[in-house]
């Protein structure tokens, strides 16, 4: 491959994300890929420290703009330390959740609109995903599989915002070709092969 795949997996709070990067990761590597798996917000020392900022359940009078920027700043610098430089080594990158989440959270959710995406466009630049993966799932469910006293800042938030987040996700859904959903209320195996044949695409055409 000239360069590395920049994959994502999208989707609500406890959706079956982590499960499936783990089960591509296998699969990747048993095909002979050097994997990279991250996360977001965190992936990187000075991202982890903002993370901790963000998810701090105590942090309550946390405005909305100030969230959206710190998840764009812990952006800024995963791209610059560890995914660009992956994707230069020709490496599969797979990103638990990356600019589509603040989109949908921050964007949708928290209403604050386009200048997400403006925000992000800065702090990518240009590194955007070759594909993305929508774990399609009624928030209601995910969110019930969450404890309570277990639940981050912005889990804790009420359903009403999950939905919205939600609906977000399906708005850019069909906005953008390279974000494809899956169903994820189905079972661990069948979700796991519809990824493998999407990715079996995507290396093929590469
Ligand atoms: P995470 O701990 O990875 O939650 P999960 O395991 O459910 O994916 O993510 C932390 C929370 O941050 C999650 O509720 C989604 C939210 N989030 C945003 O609101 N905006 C963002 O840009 C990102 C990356 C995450």
């Amino acid at each position: 491959m000239e360069k590395g795949l920049f994959i994502t997996i999208e989707g609500s709070d406890g959706s079956g994300k982590s499960t499936q990067i783990a089960l591509l990761k296998d699969y990747l590597e048993s095909k002979g890929f050097v994997v990279l798996t991250t996360r977001e917000p965190g992936g990187t020392n000075i991202g982890e420290k903002i993370r901790e900022i963000i998810l701090d359940k105590n942090n309550i009078e946390m405005d909305s703009m100030t969230e959206a920027l710190l998840y764009a700043a812990s952006r800024a610098q995963h791209v610059a330390e560890k995914i660009v430089p992956a994707l230069e080594r020709g490496e599969i990158v797979i990103c638990d959740r990356f600019i589509d989440s603040s989109i949908a959270y921050q964007g949708y959710g928290r209403n604050l609109g386009d200048c997400v995406r403006i925000i992000n466009e800065y702090a990518v630049r240009g590194c955007m995903p070759d594909i993305t993966f929508l774990m399609k799932m009624d928030p209601g469910v995910g969110k019930s599989r969450i404890k309570e006293e277990d639940a981050d800042r912005l889990e804790r938030e009420k359903l009403e915002f999950h939905q919205k987040v939600y609906a977000g996700y399906e708005e850019i859904e069909k906005i953008y070709d390279r974000i494809v959903g899956i169903d994820a209320t189905g079972t661990i195996e069948e979700i796991s092969v519809q990824i493998r044949s999407h990715i079996d695409r995507v290396l093929n055409e590469k």
